[in-house]
């Protein structure tokens, strides 16, 4: 395995605690993603979905994970379904986990070969009450394919029409969100590694250097350090692209005066690290540039103090939106007559600064937590505000990954990656 993986005693703890949340006679299933196709016999790499993979820490296609608290038998309470190694696989791909290592890393002792699911589930779905099926209610999600977990739900539907179902969304959603110690040291990995890349960057980036040569040497870095990669598509955006939220094309070149923004995270152990740094290509901030990004700067440290336990991420926002105004009044692009009269539905700093300013982070980069519920310690967020000023030839963000701590106030995941400009500015000056 490519990184180290969690303790067994991690996963058996999340299975006690989605146990708990579930009705007497609760039996649910959660499978592994499929490997998606790409066409002829060319396929995506394997990215395990995140809810088997929280509960069972089995990393491996074609798994399935059944919990069944109040089964008869004792042994059919907890069961992890894998796939048989058999010659061919073993020659061509290497083998699958054996039963004892699916047992050793999950915590499971039932582990059985997946063929044997479809008659086992039959049996227990008759003996069981309720049956819990694993949809996606991510408040972003937008999927248009069917997925190994939409399949298993139709097929259990026609073969049990008359019993009643529950979401073990609402559960996960619940549970994933806040982080236990031992998922905080992952994003701390994660973020690290992110921040190797950063530091790797700032060396290489000079006038005339190329988006995708940037996007190269993170991704340097982050296989040298025991991640698979990127935790989502990385956005290096320069000049005028800065204001191109989900710009990925990352094939300009970057000239002298401009800005060049990367969101651009590490992934390890299938833990997500979310970051933005906006630095000049010449290494010097102009004094417009600056005043900006020192804006962006302030909205996100006050943003970041507002993550305390209790507060609703809607009341954030709102929070965060006052902030910024005050800080666009400030840099001469806004007015306060236009604030005066300000749509409250859509306030007048939506014009600079349109998206966000945090999410949860996690498993997913765009982590579980209901988000109208309010935020609780070891929850982690992003915080992310952005300045755009396509008029100006350039947009600004800044983004750090916090943690909601009970008592010694939010901690910055991300305080060793350099944001203060004139570090910036320094480090880029060290020319490698
Ligand atoms: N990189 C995705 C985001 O910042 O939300
Ligand atoms: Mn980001
Ligand atoms: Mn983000």
């Amino acid at each position: 395995m490519r990184y180290d993986p969690l303790s067994s005693k991690f996963y058996s703890a999340n299975r006690a605690n989605f146990i708990r949340a579930m009705t007497p006679g609760g039996l649910a299933v959660f499978n592994s993603n499929d490997i998606y196709p790409v066409s002829a016999d060319s396929t995506l790499p394997f990215e395990q979905h995140r809810d088997i993979f929280y509960l069972s820490g089995i990393d491996q296609e074609e798994s399935i994970l059944l919990l069944f608290p109040d089964a008869i038998n004792p042994n059919h309470r907890e069961i992890l379904f894998v796939k048989e190694t058999n010659d061919h696989i073993a020659v061509w791909e290497g083998a699958k986990l054996s039963q004892q290592e699916a047992n050793s890393i999950s915590g499971i002792k039932t582990v059985l070969w997946k063929d044997s699911f479809e008659l086992l589930f039959d049996e227990l779905a008759k003996e069981a009450k309720t049956l819990y099926f694993n949809t996606n209610e991510h408040y972003r999600a937008r999927v248009e394919t069917q997925t190994r977990e939409d399949r298993f739900i139709e097929w259990a539907k026609k073969s049990f029409p008359d019993h009643p179902t529950e979401k073990s969304n609402f559960i996960l959603q619940k549970l994933r969100s806040i982080k236990h110690k031992e998922e905080i040291e992952q994003i701390q990995k994660a973020i690290d590694i992110t921040e190797k890349g950063f530091r790797r960057v700032l060396k290489h980036v000079k006038p005339g250097v190329w988006e995708y040569e940037i996007e190269a040497e993170f991704s340097h870095e982050f296989l040298k350090n025991r991640s698979k990669g990127f935790a989502y598509t990385p956005i290096i955006a320069s000049g005028q692209n800065n204001n191109v939220l989900h710009y990925i094309q990352n094939n300009a070149q970057c000239r002298p005066g401009e800005l060049i923004l990367m969101d651009v995270g590490a992934e390890y152990g299938n833990y997500s690290s979310d970051m933005t740094r906006t630095v000049p290509v010449s290494g010097k901030f102009s004094p417009r540039q600056r005043s900006v990004y020192e804006a962006v700067l302030k909205v996100g440290e006050e943003a970041t103090q507002l993550l305390v336990p209790g507060i609703l991420i809607k009341e954030y926002h709102q929070e965060v939106g006052k902030i910024m105004t005050s800080a666009l009044i400030d840099l001469g692009l806004l007015d306060h007559d236009t604030v005066t009269n300000q749509d409250p539905e859509n306030p007048a700093y939506k014009k600079y600064f349109m998206h966000g300013t945090s999410h949860h982070l996690g498993l997913d980069t765009h982590d579980y937590g209901l988000i109208e519920e309010p935020l609780q310690p070891n929850m982690v967020l992003t915080v992310e505000p952005g300045i755009y000023i396509p008029e100006e030839g350039f947009g600004i963000r800044i983004e750090d990954d916090i943690m909601i701590h009970e008592k010694n106030g939010p901690l910055n995941l991300m305080k060793n990656i350099p944001k203060d400009p004139d570090e910036i500015e320094a480090l880029m000056s060290e020319k490698s």
